[in-house]
């Protein structure tokens, strides 16, 4: 049996203006007619063996979790709410307390990221499969994916001596290199992105995590016991909670754990992780453009648009992202992407 945990507490500020604090991408309709956390439950509930997803997240997402949920039928899911993000370990920690309190402590938890797409569903399977067989024999299990440019937002894992069942050992974990390291490990060819995804037994997590990060161990471990459970929601205690250090499994744990082992997975992933993802989806016409919504083009090539709710038209213009909003429009170069949370930064500032 398998518990797929959705974390989807991140505020995805690089896709502004479309993802806001209010609405981050894993609850927008990015690529089809389904959310990124919808398509996500629905893509863990293929694998052999698995139990109602839990969700974490945001407090002030409850709502729109909940209903996302309900639209796709899975009323029985478990959604745990965080007073305020701590990032990815304390909510992995959580997870692994609710596993076991639920489900015994040898369950394997697989923790998910809500907002990635995923092309080839049954390959997707395929790795889960695999990763529940490394999983319980003890090891904290990664997905590999083979790296296509020198990426400095994602993890490295090196592949190191083969396990049995299409597992391998990580020989080394490096969380977000920068770019002269990401172009090494690329060059090297030993390398794989992770690909964000962990499958582990609840207890083996825990006993890492106490032994690398204790304060985080004890404080998750307090806000889950403490934490208020109604009909509803799972609500964590909010001062155990907010006096865990703000960290993420890659770095509280993946990076120091000598249990790392990982799967490949070949499945057409993405990580959404800029307004570049457009640029995989079908082109709209044969001068290079991608457009999503009411979209009127002349001689414009090589651009990526996303209309919401106005026609959007571009004349003579190339190699930009624009994207508009009711209230917010973005134009930007497509080689500045990644710059984009900087405007998020600024308009945080400026409250
Ligand atoms: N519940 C909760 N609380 N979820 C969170 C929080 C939080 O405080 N912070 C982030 N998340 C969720 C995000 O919504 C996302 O679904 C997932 O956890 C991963 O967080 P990101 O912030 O998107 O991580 P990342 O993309 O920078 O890096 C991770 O994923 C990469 C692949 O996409 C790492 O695992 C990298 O090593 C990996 O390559
Ligand atoms: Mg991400």
């Amino acid at each position: 049996r398998i518990l797929p945990v959705l974390l989807a507490g991140g505020s995805g500020t690089r896709l502004w203006p479309q993802s806001r604090e209010q609405y981050p991408k894993q609850f927008l309709n990015l690529i089809d007619d389904k959310s990124l956390l919808q398509n996500t439950a629905l893509r863990a509930a293929r694998i052999p063996g698995s139990l109602p997803p839990l969700v974490i997240c945001g407090d002030q997402h409850r709502f729109i979790a909940a209903e996302q949920l309900r639209q796709i039928g899975m009323t029985d899911a478990t959604i745990i709410l965080e007073p305020t993000g701590r990032n990815t370990a304390p909510a992995a920690a959580v997870a692994a307390h609710f596993a076991t309190e639920k489900y015994g402590e040898d369950v394997a938890v697989f923790l998910m990221a809500a907002d990635h797409t995923v092309r080839d569903n049954e390959a997707f399977v395929r790795s889960a499969i695999a990763a529940c067989g490394a999983a319980s024999s003890g090891h904290i299990v990664t997905f590999g994916v083979v790296p296509t440019r020198a990426e400095t937002g994602y993890g490295y894992l090196k592949r190191g001596t083969a396990l049995d069942g299409d597992a391998y050992q990580v020989a080394q974990f490096v969380e977000k290199p920068d770019l002269e390291t990401a172009r090494k490990f690329i060059a090297d060819g030993d390398y794989l992105w992770n690909g964000g995804l962990f499958v582990f037994r609840a207890n083996v997590f825990l006993g890492e995590l106490t032994k690398f990060e204790p304060g985080i161990a004890e404080n998750a471990e307090n806000a889950y016991r403490l934490g208020k459970h109604d009909l509803d929601f799972i609500r964590l205690h909010a001062d155990s909670f907010q006096n865990c250090r703000s960290d993420s499994i890659d770095y509280a744990v993946m990076e120091k754990t000598a249990l790392a082992a990982l799967v490949t997975m070949d499945a057409g992933w993405d990580d959404v992780g800029s307004w570049e993802y457009l640029a995989a989806l079908p082109p709209s016409d044969n001068s290079g453009n991608v457009a999503r919504g009411d979209v009127f083009l002349e001689g414009s090539r090589n651009n990526l648009i996303s209309a919401n709710s106005r026609l959007v038209s571009l004349i003579g213009v190339e190699n930009h992202v624009v994207v508009e909003t009711a209230d917010a429009v973005l134009i930007a170069s497509r080689d500045h992407t990644q710059d984009v949370k900087k405007i998020v930064q600024r308009l945080k500032a400026s409250g």
